[in-house]
């Protein structure tokens, strides 16, 4: 199972954060059902780092900034191989 975590901090879920958590709609079906979609609280990172890299989420605990469901996918392609 590969393991997605989605940041639902204040910062990240205003950043797009609330979009992406639509991500379990818009999986494709080769990855429906390998993907685990969990919201976190406040990751920490938009502390310590530019607002602008929010929203953040993990992919298998690999830190993805600016996610978006299009990159989140994209990764998740990268792991299973299919891209
Ligand atoms: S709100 Fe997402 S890292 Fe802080």
């Amino acid at each position: 199972m590969i393991k997605v975590e989605i940041c639902t901090g204040t910062t990240c879920f205003v950043m797009g954060g609330a979009e992406l958590l639509m991500l379990e709609e818009s999986l494709p079906e080769s990855l429906a059902d390998r993907v685990e979609i969990q919201g976190t609280s406040c990751m920490e990172h938009c502390k310590s780092n530019p607002a602008g890299e929010a929203p953040y989420a993990r992919v298998n605990g690999k830190l993805i900034k600016q996610a978006s469901i299009h990159n989140v996918i994209t990764e998740l392609k990268r792991i299973t191989g299919e891209e």
